[in-house]
């Protein structure tokens, strides 16, 4: 079975774009692959957050990918930062980075940019670490978005130098695992192209009804169909977007009839988009504070994935080492 890898930024709390776009993927995955997904607590270090909040935004974001529907007992969910096997492999990784390419990332610019006064060596090196999580399960696949190629390049360089450097054909070339077969992009609510956190228009996976009810209702609109089977605007088309998304296909007709006849009200296409978005994220937010709650348990399964993770991880750093020439453990 192919190995896959996912590594999640614990930024906050999941929305529906990071549902239909992401979560629900790795839960059919999960069937299919030997999956690792884990929560990057050490690339969230390059900014200096506060220690009680490390704890939380990575408990938080492991509750609600469990709420989506990832299984413990199927795929291997732990935080990056107990597993410190990748450390040893991100020293070795380190030894074969340049400086020169790793300040032409991208990332690495921007970001230095964004923090003048704090442009650190881990910055410097993220790619690498992001290689060593990759490499460390010799993971075959990694469903990444367009703004992760760069460091994808990267860790395949790791890989194929090591392999040179040393003369093995150890590493696999792990390649970017495209999810747009299967994943939907989720837009906004405010007429702008896609649903996302630093753009401030998203639903929560955590909201209540009444909440994600009022959300819909005041979603952007406009004067309404003006002529039959008229272009939708950019703005209607993200509601019917939504719809094809949340609704089932005989609702998602009923409206598109009706806009193609001229008699749509968007009152009544947001009540009923409304209520199939609540139906939609209502058994989520209820898992999600049913495992919120029970901390022994969510710490128990981070125990457990760590546990598989740490297994896999010395397993490989065991034939680096005896590669590169050290004893091993
Ligand atoms: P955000 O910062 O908005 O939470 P991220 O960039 O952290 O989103 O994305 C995390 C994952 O969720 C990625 O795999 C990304 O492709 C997916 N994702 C985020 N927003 C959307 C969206 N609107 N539609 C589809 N997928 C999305
Ligand atoms: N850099 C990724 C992001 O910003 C997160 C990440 C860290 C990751 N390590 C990874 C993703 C390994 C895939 C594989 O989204």
């Amino acid at each position: 079975m192919e190995t896959v890898l996912s590594g999640m930024r614990p930024t906050g709390n999941l929305h529906l774009g990071n549902y239909f776009g992401a979560a629900r993927s790795f839960v059919k995955m999960q069937d299919e692959y030997n999956c690792y997904f884990f929560i990057a607590d050490w690339h969230s270090l390059t900014t200096h957050p506060k220690p009680e909040d490390i704890q939380k935004s990575a408990r938080t974001i492991l509750a609600e990918y469990l709420a989506c529907g990832i299984d413990p007992d199927k795929a291997t969910i732990y935080i990056q930062s107990d597993v410190p096997e990748t450390l040893e492999l991100y020293l070795y990784l380190n030894m074969n980075c340049y400086l020169g390419e790793l300040e032409r990332v991208t990332t690495f610019k921007e970001k230095a940019r964004k923090q003048p006064d704090n442009v650190n060596a881990g910055l410097l090196t993220y790619p690498t670490l992001m290689a060593a999580d990759i490499l460390q399960h010799r993971a075959l696949k990694v469903p990444v978005g367009k703004d992760q190629e760069q460091n994808m390049e990267m860790a395949r360089k790791c890989a194929r130098r090591f392999n040179n450097i040393y003369g093995v054909d150890f590493f696999p070339e792990p390649q970017n695992f495209s999810l747009s077969a299967t994943a939907v992009k989720v837009p906004g609510l405010d007429g702008t192209g896609k649903m996302g956190k630093s753009d401030g228009n998203c639903i929560y996976l955590y909201e209540e009804d009444k909440a994600i009810t009022k959300k819909v209702m005041r979603a952007v609109t406009d004067e309404g169909p003006q002529s039959p089977n008229s272009e939708k605007p950019e703005v209607i088309q993200n509601l019917f977007t939504l719809m094809q998304i949340a609704s089932t296909e005989d609702t998602y007709k009923y409206f598109d009839e009706k806009w193609n006849d001229c008699t749509l009200r968007y009152g009544d296409m947001k009540k009923q988009l409304a209520a199939d978005i609540c139906a939609t994220i209502a058994p989520i937010r209820e898992r999600i504070k049913e495992i919120s709650s029970d901390t022994e348990k969510l710490d128990r399964i981070a125990r457990l994935g760590a546990e598989k993770a740490r297994e896999s991880s010395l397993r490989t750093l065991q034939e680096v080492r005896r590669i590169i020439g050290f004893r091993t453990y």
